[in-house]
């Protein structure tokens, strides 16, 4: 079966195909980045608007990447949620007009559940159960993953996204948006040693997280001394140090409370370099496994959504529902991930 995978849910478009035999077999995506950038964060109307202009030339991309043609796709997936209700909508009603059109089953998909088994795209040998550590620029949640739509959330962030975390202190740090990619490149340059911020929510004794008072400790020092590019550089090292350090200390504790030995990180922090190492480096220790998706599955792209339609096709996992039988749809801005089954 050949799967369409549609992502529109922030400010990414993110289109592909997925054979479930033979795997990947397109993919292809518009960053609206640079369009957002001007603005310091994502213009929801203006991303909508773009998403637009951009999901039926990528698929027709994605059709001449594959060399298939159209009446090949047995199965659309979209994101349905969580995201912009406006730029999901695009998403969904491109979905649903094509799969009306060419009477194929639609796929809802929680854009959480393509981040969390990206992983499994490149490599199937990660088996059910594991922890998910999902780390994006709007959620940070410890998941127990026990199959395909049955989530548990462990905990997550009772304010800031890690992500968001990252961006606000990078846009602190006078660098563009979103600024975790640069915050971590100017962290290479940092000094071990000179800053230390808090660990908020350490010794919570649960798996929530909090990234809010972090981000203004960081504001208080920038007020409060002169940044050189040498001070911003070390700032940038030690801010990404406690939040590293926490989604460490707590993902590890899940494993060992769940008594789990395989963990996945998920989600555009996900890239980070330094959690990759350090988590990878604390996991071995308790003799567990850390996977990562390919770096280019970190960020938002529609392989993930193409992959989890196709997971829940291959596991008949709330895959016949949607026939066409009626004409209505809707999106979920927001959407708890425990009730996607
Ligand atoms: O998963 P994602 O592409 O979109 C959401 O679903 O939110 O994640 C985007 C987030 C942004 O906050 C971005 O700054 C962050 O991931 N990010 C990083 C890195 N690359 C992307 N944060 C830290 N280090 C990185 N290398
Ligand atoms: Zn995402």
């Amino acid at each position: 079966m050949i799967i369409l995978g549609i992502e529109t849910s922030c400010d990414e478009t993110g289109i592909a195909l997925f054979h479930t035999e033979k795997g990947l077999l397109s993919q292809a995506l518009y960053s609206q980045i640079e369009m957002h950038n001007e603005y310091g964060g994502v213009v929801p109307e203006l991303a909508s608007r773009d998403h637009i202009n951009r999901v039926l030339p990528l698929i027709k991309q994605n059709l001449q990447l594959a060399q298939i043609d159209l009446n090949q796709i047995n199965a659309i997936a979209y994101t349905q949620g969580p995201g912009l209700a406006g730029a999901l909508l695009v998403g969904a009603s491109i979905a649903n007009a094509l799969a009306f059109s060419m009477r194929i089953p639609i796929l809802e998909i929680h854009h959480l559940e393509g981040h969390l088994l990206s992983p499994l795209l490149t490599n199937p040998s990660i088996t059910f159960p594991f922890i998910a550590l999902l780390v994006s620029g709007g959620h940070t949640q410890l998941i127990r993953v026990d199959n395909v739509a049955q989530y548990e959330i462990l905990g997550e962030t009772v304010d800031d996204a890690a992500g968001e975390a990252f961006d606000k202190t990078a846009k602190l740090l006078g660098l563009g948006y979103p600024g975790g990619k640069s915050l971590a490149l100017l962290a290479e340059k940092g000094k071990s040693g000179r800053f230390a911020f808090p660990r908020p929510m350490r010794n919570s004794g649960d798996f929530n997280f909090s990234f809010s008072g972090l981000k203004t400790a960081v504001q208080t020092l920038v007020k409060n001394i002169e940044t050189t590019d040498q001070t911003k550089a070390d700032i940038a090292l030690a801010f990404q140090e406690a939040v590293v350090d926490i989604l460490v200390e707590k993902s590890l504790t899940a494993l060992t409370h769940c008594g789990l030995r395989d963990l996945v990180v998920a989600g555009g922090v996900g890239a980070n370099l330094q959690l990759r190492k350090q988590i990878t480096l604390e996991a071995t220790k308790l003799g567990a496994s850390v996977h990562f998706p390919e770096l280019a599955f970190c960020t938002d792209n529609g392989a993930m959504i193409a992959f989890a339609g196709a997971m829940r096709i291959m596991k008949n996992v709330n895959c016949d529902t949607h026939q066409h039988a009626h004409y209505d749809y809707t999106v979920k801005a927001r959407w708890n991930l425990e009730t996607t089954l």
